[in-house]
């Protein structure tokens, strides 16, 4: 799966994706992610007179209001970069928003499953310019019922969870656990008491006795959904 990250600001979320299991999945090459910079898509890029309003991508909104709009030209000129180069192959495009539908670990499992390339739109300042949705229709796609400062961390958030549904990216028992059980199992690990402020705390007895069937049922008395 390659994900192509078009924002203005890559390097928040870089580092996170570079780590841990979505880096070791990029470092396998079961992962690819790619960022794209409005910028370099820019028309004002060569223009010299006034350095620093040249490569602008954000202008005022018609009609009034506060804060800046990301401009359509150089929005489209970097998703038509990237289309140019995948021929044949499965591709969806996504845009952020927090108006969206919201995004869950099913839409992350589907979209692992029938796409190769996925193109993640963050949108900054107030959004990208609407008449964006007409020319691409891209799926609108939000995290949660919260409001950010911009699609990078939502772009994250589909990389992570969309990741770890790819064969090859979790380890084979890893996988088959969290299908069987599903997810918010407690677990436990050394020492079997610890103690804080005179008290102790210990590890459910059952899951030290060596009992695998009782292990198994304790599992899933205790499993949460999500
Ligand atoms: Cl995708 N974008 C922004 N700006 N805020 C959000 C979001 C997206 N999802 C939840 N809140």
């Amino acid at each position: 799966m390659t994900f192509h990250i078009i924002t203005l600001f890559p390097e928040t979320i870089k580092p996170y994706l570079d780590e841990s299991v979505v880096g070791i999945a990029q470092k396998r090459g079961v992962v690819k992610v790619k960022f794209y910079s409005p910028r370099d898509y820019s028309r004002d890029k060569h223009r010299t007179a006034r350095p620093e309003r040249s490569r602008r991508v954000d202008d005022r909104s018609y009609g009034g209001g506060p804060g800046m709009v990301i401009q359509l030209g150089p929005v489209v000129k970097a998703v038509q970069a990237i289309k140019s180069k995948i021929r044949n192959q499965k591709l969806k495009i996504i845009l952020f928003t927090p108006a969206g539908k919201q995004f869950d670990n099913k839409y992350a499992a589907a979209l692992a499953k029938d796409y190769k390339h996925l193109i993640l739109i963050a949108g900054r300042y107030e959004g990208v310019d609407a008449r964006l949705k007409k020319i691409f229709k891209p799926e609108e796609i939000s995290i949660g019922p919260y409001v950010l400062t911009g699609g990078e961390l939502a772009a994250a958030v589909l990389v992570d969870a969309i990741s770890r549904q790819l064969p090859g990216v979790l380890g084979k028992a890893e996988s088959l656990e969290e299908k069987r059980l599903g997810v918010g199992v407690p677990v436990y690990t050394r020492p079997e008491i610890f103690v804080y402020k005179g008290k102790k705390y210990r590890v459910p007895k059952v899951l030290v006795s060596g009992n695998h069937a009782e292990i198994e049922k304790w599992r899933r008395d205790h499993r949460k959904s999500l």
